[in-house]
Formats: structure tokens, C-alpha cells, sequence
């Protein structure tokens, strides 16, 4: 499920947005590690833990074609985390769905990375997948993720805040906003380029 060299499925003017290759496992690993980076999830993650989830992602990559992308950068070749597509598989109000996400390392925050990477990641599954919404979901102090939601056209459906079902309801991460993302929203939104 490892590739080298790792298929390419999108690529923006920065970024290639590719299968999962063995070298990525040491820099996920650091990422899944840093405290600020995790700050809006349950726990850091051990490195079997970081191996373990990349593993996932990339058996899901390899046996659907879409998912969640590790991301490189072309001038340098550089993994700087991933963003992509996925399918819950606990349910809420919303589900069944599809929603978009993202996790960066801490060095390529604030550079437009994860905008430009989600937005193709939109255009992946309205064109590719013709799917007919994204959907996308965080805890409300999780500002630069909203932000991003924000900034790839997606709208706060306040109705729908949820507690994750995968955590205790007093849990106090279990809070989550939703945004939506309708085709024919995303159709009509102005080109940008990438
Ligand atoms: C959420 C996360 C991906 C957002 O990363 P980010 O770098 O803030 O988001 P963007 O890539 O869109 O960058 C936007 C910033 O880059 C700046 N920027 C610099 N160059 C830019 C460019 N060429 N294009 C667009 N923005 C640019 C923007 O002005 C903005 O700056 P600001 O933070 O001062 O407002 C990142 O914080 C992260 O990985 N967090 C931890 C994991 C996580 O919480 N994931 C989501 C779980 S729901």
C-alpha cells in the first residue's frame, strides 16, 4: 500500500497531492507528535500510532482512489501532512457524508498550503466522485481549521453542531461545529487560482 514512486492525483501550483510512500512514516510521525499540531484531538500520537494511521490511509488510497492525500511540496519534495477526502463511519444527523480534511506540520502553517491543497481536494470529489456535498467538522477553538472551511467557500450550518459520537458527551472536545459545502455552491463560487 506503500508506493514508491507514489501515484500523483492532483496537483496545485505549490503541492502534489499523492499515495502514501514509506518515506512520509518519519515526518508523520513528528507531526502527529507536536502538541499544537494535535491541540484540537483527544491525544498526541505514538509513533505505532502515527505508523498505524498512515497505514489506514493509505490502504484506503490504494483500495478506493480517494482519500486523505499526503501532501509535497514540488520545490522541494518535502512531506508536509495531508488533506483530502474521507467517509465517517460512525453516524450523526449529517451522515451518510463526505468530508474534507487536513493536517499540517507546524514548520508550513500559515503559508496557504492547506487552502490551496483542500481546494483541490474539492474539485477531486465534485468532478471526479460527483459528489453532491463536502461536508467538513471541527471543535469551535479550532480557529485555523475553521478558517480554511471558511476560506474554500464552506458555510457554517449552525443547526447542525453535533457531540462526535465517538466521544463522551461531557468530553470537552466532543463539541463540534459543521460546515457544508454544497456542488452547486462550489460551482458557483469564483475561480481561484491554485
Ligand atoms: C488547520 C491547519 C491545516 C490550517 O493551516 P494554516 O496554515 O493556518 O492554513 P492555510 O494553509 O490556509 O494558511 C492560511 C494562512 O496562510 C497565510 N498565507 C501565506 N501565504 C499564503 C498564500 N500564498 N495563500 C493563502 N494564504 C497564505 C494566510 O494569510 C493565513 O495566515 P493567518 O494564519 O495569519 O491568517 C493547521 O493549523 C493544522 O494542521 N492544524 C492541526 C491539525 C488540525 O487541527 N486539523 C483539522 C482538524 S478538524
Amino acid at each position: 500500500m506503500f508506493h514508491t514512486p507514489a501515484p500523483h492525483f492532483a496537483e496545485t501550483r505549490r503541492l502534489i497531492l499523492r499515495a502514501w510512500q514509506r518515506s512520509d512514516l518519519a515526518p508523520f510521525r513528528a507531526l502527529n507528535a507536536d502538541p499544537l499540531v494535535m491541540a484540537h484531538f483527544p491525544a498526541r500520537l505514538a509513533a505505532s500510532q502515527s505508523d498505524a494511521l498512515a497505514e489506514r490511509l493509505a490502504r484506503h488510497l490504494s483500495e478506493n482512489g480517494w482519500g486523505f492525500w499526503a501532501l509535497e511540496l514540488k520545490h522541494s519534495g518535502e512531506f508536509i501532512g495531508f488533506c483530502g477526502l474521507n467517509q465517517p463511519l460512525w453516524q450523526a444527523a449529517f451522515t451518510p457524508c463526505v468530508e474534507i480534511g487536513w493536517r499540517l506540520a507546524r514548520p508550513f502553517w500559515r503559508m496557504g498550503y492547506a487552502r490551496e491543497a483542500a481546494r483541490a481536494a474539492l474539485a477531486f470529489g465534485f468532478t471526479r466522485l460527483r459528489l453532491d456535498e463536502i461536508v467538513a467538522f471541527t471543535v469551535p477553538a479550532n480557529l485555523r481549521s475553521v478558517a480554511v472551511m471558511e476560506a474554500i467557500g464552506m458555510q457554517r450550518d449552525a443547526k447542525g453542531d453535533f457531540s462526535h459520537p465517538q466521544l463522551p458527551a461531557a468530553y470537552p472536545l466532543a463539541p463540534h461545529v459543521l460546515y457544508r459545502l454544497p456542488a452547486a455552491v462550489w460551482r458557483s463560487l469564483p475561480a481561484l487560482s491554485n
